[in-house]
């Protein structure tokens, strides 16, 4: 008897509302690898099934539901933000379904399910690096200020943890609501405080705001440094920043100007297929999480099977536009090289151009 044959990646994504740009990136780079790789693995069509859950994460349970139950979905993937991937972990355990997180990046995701794996990254793996960099270029104390939800209480305590271990110290640290904030009034607070930097965790597409009000309260001018991770310098957002934000230092996982051939080409055809958008780290984790699909299919011969495929996204090494990776066999996150980078106008483009390089870094979360 015939059967449905396809095999099915339900991808859900905040496609519209405040992380809309998230799925907008992910999306395309997930239509890249397969227009760049074909639609059949192994002999087997794939199918990518797209869903909107709006960032809300009652509504990615719910599809999540209903792609496993209905759709009888193989993988599923995407996840936008922390609250999303940690309600659908224990839908993934629950029906042995493999949920490849793209973009969250809360170290703990990886342990609410053993079925989760990792292509994004984590907000302690990017963040020590700064705190490594500041004491060493004359910073010395410094503001905090993060969004106020799992991710950002990372990025908050993994920096100063290691800023304080380098002999530097976080002398206030500032939460903001997640949801339509208002960076203003505590960026009037930091410059009251008068840091010799304020460092800065906001999720993606919230950067821009950051850097507005940054310099509408004229902190530049008050000699107040802007580190972050780079989250904030996000690709998707940065040209448009203005020369403001030249000079910002931030450390990441992946730069749209990564000097590397695999990228320059990875971003040549991304631009060509999506003119006036550049990718950003999440189009990054959305490529590179479908190349790990597509190869874990391959290793099962287009069979699949919840746990063969999970056994086969265990341990993958690759190249990906960011640098070498390779997916930790225990932890099932991404192990990669950490960059620290430079705002700086190339070809009339800002770009966070990188000057050093902290290879193969795993999540710093785990290892205790
Ligand atoms: C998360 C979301 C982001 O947009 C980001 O840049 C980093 C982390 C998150 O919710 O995990």
């Amino acid at each position: 008897a015939a059967r449905d044959d396809a095999f099915k990646i339900g991808l859900i994504l905040p496609m519209t509302g405040q992380q809309a740009s998230t799925g907008r990136q992910i999306e395309a780079a997930a239509r890249l690898w397969m227009a760049q790789n074909g639609d059949t693995v192994a002999g087997r069509k794939v199918r990518l099934i797209v869903r909107d859950d709006t960032s809300l994460p009652d509504v990615t349970r719910r599809l999540a539901q209903e792609l496993v139950v209905n759709e009888k979905v193989d993988v599923l993937a995407g996840m936008g933000i922390t609250p999303s991937a940690m309600v659908t972990a224990p839908l993934a355990t629950q029906s042995k379904t493999p949920l490849v997180v793209m973009a969250a990046a809360t170290s703990g995701i990886t342990e609410a399910s053993p079925y989760v794996v990792r292509s994004s990254f984590t907000l302690p793996q990017v963040s020590v690096a700064l705190a490594d960099w500041a004491p060493r270029n004359g910073i010395r104390k410094v503001v905090t200020l993060v969004s106020d939800y799992a991710p950002g209480i990372d990025a908050e305590k993994f920096f100063s943890q290691r800023l304080l271990f380098n002999g530097g110290q976080v002398t206030e640290a500032l939460r903001v609501p997640l949801r339509g904030p208002d960076f203003a009034p505590f960026l009037q607070k930091v410059r009251d405080a008068r840091p010799d930097a304020l460092f800065v965790f906001v999720p993606s597409g919230a950067g821009a705001a950051v850097m507005k009000q940054f310099l509408e309260r004229g902190l530049d001018k008050a000699g107040i440094r802007l580190i972050a991770t780079g989250d904030v310098t996000d690709d998707d957002q940065l040209n448009g920043m203005g020369d403001g934000a030249l000079g910002v230092i931030s450390s990441h996982h992946y730069s749209a100007a990564h000097p590397s051939p695999l990228n320059k080409k990875f971003v040549l055809a991304f631009e060509k297929a999506n003119p006036g958008l550049r990718p950003n780290f999440m189009a990054v984790g959305g490529y590179d999480g479908m190349r790990m699909i597509y190869e874990a299919l391959k290793s099962t011969r287009g069979a699949g099977g919840g746990d063969a495929l999970l056994a086969a996204l265990k341990g993958q090494v690759f190249e990906s536009p960011r640098g070498p990776v390779y997916i930790d066999a225990q932890t099932r996150d991404i192990v990669q090289n950490v960059y620290l980078r430079r705002v700086e106008r190339v070809n009339g483009q800002l770009y966070n151009v990188e000057f050093d390089t902290i290879e193969g870094v795993k999540d710093p979360g785990k290892s205790r």
